[in-house]
């Protein structure tokens, strides 16, 4: 499946961490660089310090005119001047889960306005949102964004008006890995 994605954390890679913590939850092992392959049976990787799988799926909770919206707003990945990125590993909480989707949404969106929020930082920031809790993996999202090292400060903002809304209040493990690439592919 060419959707599924395996961010490979060890010593070399596409990417060099400049910083990693864990926002809230239990912290992952300290990397110094991470790779990110296209997950094929069998895994072909070289041995890692650990690895995390997500796909990249369709959209739950965006209606036509943010579908429309952010399509004329963002940018692909993979943008040259794009030499710093994060890795945001996220899981929600039981009480999330246990919510229907109509309840998910309005606290997503109505409530914390996330998509209105995100959509300010368009398109300095390019994003991809991975989905991995019906992998059985550690965290439920794996959320992707690459900027240019001038959008460094904004992008810090745009991560910190996101951790003051209500939305955040169900996330039980955080963690931020900010990066930069290290070659010029
Ligand atoms: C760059 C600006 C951003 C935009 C435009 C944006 C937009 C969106 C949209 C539209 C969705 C919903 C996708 C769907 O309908 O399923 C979403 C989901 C999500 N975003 Fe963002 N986002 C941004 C930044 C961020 C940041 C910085 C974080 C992490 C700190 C984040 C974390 C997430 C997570 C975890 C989800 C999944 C939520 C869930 O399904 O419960 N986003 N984002």
């Amino acid at each position: 499946m060419h959707n599924r994605v395996a961010f490979i954390g060890g010593q070399t890679g596409t990417w060099r961490v400049i910083a990693m913590s864990a926002v809230c939850g239990q912290p992952l092992s300290s990397v110094t660089a991470i790779d990110i392959v296209p997950v094929t049976a069998p895994p072909t990787h070289a041995p890692s310090v650990w690895s995390l799988h997500g796909i990249a799926s369709n959209v739950r909770y965006a209606e036509r005119h943010e579908v429309t919206e952010l399509r004329a707003r963002q940018e692909a990945l993979g943008r040259p001047h794009a030499r710093r990125a994060a890795l945001i590993p996220i899981k929600k909480s039981d009480a999330w889960w246990d919510l229907a989707q109509d309840e998910r949404r309005a606290i997503f969106e109505a409530q914390s306005h996330h998509t209105a929020i995100g959509l300010d930082y368009l398109p300095a920031v390019a994003r991809q949102l991975y989905h991995c809790r019906d992998l059985g993996e550690p965290f439920d999202f794996l959320t992707w964004f690459e900027f240019a090292p001038e959008h460094s400060g904004v992008f810090e903002e745009l991560v910190s008006r996101l951790r003051r809304t209500r939305e955040w209040n169900y996330v039980e493990r955080e963690l931020d890995i900010r990066l930069e690439r290290t070659s010029d592919d």
